[in-house]
C-alpha cells in the first residue's frame, strides 16, 4: 500500500508571500521524488471560482453571507479530488484554506461561528503553516493590487481574526496542526522555516484524515 500524500496548508494575509513558497515547496518535494500538487484557495476556475473572481475584482456586487458560502462551497467542490490526491499519495500543497475563510469574512463583521460552519467536516490539514509580517513589514512590500480585500484596515482586522481561528485549531485539533512561521527576511530565509515544519510531519503519512471542526 502507497503511504498518502500530506495535506498541507499555508495562510496568511495578503503580500506575506504564501504564493512563493507555495511553489518553492511543490518543486523540492517533486525534486525530491515525491508526487506533490498545488490547490490554490479560491479555486477561480470552477462555475462557483468564476463567481468569486468577478466578486473579488469588484465586477459584481454580492450579499457578505452568500460570498462567504460561495468560498466554502467552491471547497467543497474540490475536496473529492484532495482526498482522492492524497490517497493517491500525492501531497496536496493548499494556498489558503476555509482559515482564510473565516478570518476575511469576520473581519467583514460577520459571526465568527456562522463563518466556521459551512466548512464543518473538511478534510483537515496535516498542519496548517500561518505566514505572519508585522504590519510595518507588510507595507514595505510590493504594492497590493486592486482586488477588493487589499486595504490596510481591512487586512489588520483580518489579522486579528486569524488569532481567534488559530486558538479554535489548537483547541479542536491540537497544537501542531497550527505552525505559525515568521515571513520576514529573505525569501531564502523563509523557505528554510517552512522546509524544517514540512519535514517534521513526514510521520502523519501513516495517519488517517481527520475533519475539520469535527
Ligand atoms: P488570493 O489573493 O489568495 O487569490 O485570495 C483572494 C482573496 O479572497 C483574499 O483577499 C482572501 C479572500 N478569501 C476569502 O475572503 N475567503 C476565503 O475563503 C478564501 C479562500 C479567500
Ligand atoms: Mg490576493
Amino acid at each position: 500500500m502507497v503511504n498518502r500524500g500530506l495535506f498541507i496548508v499555508l495562510e496568511g494575509l495578503d503580500r506575506s508571500g504564501k504564493s512563493t513558497q507555495v511553489s518553492r515547496l511543490h518543486d523540492q518535494l517533486e525534486q525530491d521524488g515525491h508526487k506533490a500538487r498545488i490547490q490554490k484557495f479560491p479555486d477561480r476556475i470552477t462555475a462557483i471560482g468564476k463567481m468569486i473572481d468577478s466578486y473579488l475584482r469588484s465586477e459584481a456586487e454580492l450579499d457578505d453571507r452568500a460570498v462567504h458560502l460561495l468560498f466554502s462551497a467552491n471547497r467543497w467542490e474540490c475536496c473529492q479530488a484532495i482526498e482522492q490526491s492524497l490517497q493517491d499519495g500525492v501531497t496536496v500543497i493548499a494556498d489558503r484554506y476555509a482559515f482564510s475563510g473565516i478570518a476575511f469574512s469576520a473581519a467583514k463583521g460577520l459571526p465568527f461561528d456562522f463563518c466556521a460552519s459551512p466548512d464543518i467536516g473538511l478534510p483537515l490539514p496535516d498542519v496548517t503553516l500561518y505566514l505572519t509580517v508585522s504590519p510595518a513589514a507588510a507595507a514595505k512590500r510590493a504594492a497590493y493590487g486592486t482586488e477588493r480585500y487589499e486595504q490596510v484596515d481591512l487586512q489588520n482586522r483580518v489579522r486579528e481574526q486569524f488569532k481567534l481561528v488559530a486558538d479554535k485549531v489548537r483547541t479542536m485539533h491540537g497544537p501542531d496542526r497550527w505552525v505559525e512561521v515568521d515571513a520576514e527576511g529573505s525569501i531564502d530565509q523563509v523557505w528554510e522555516r517552512i522546509w524544517s515544519q514540512v519535514k517534521a510531519i513526514e510521520s502523519k503519512k501513516g495517519e488517517q484524515i481527520h475533519r475539520l471542526w469535527t
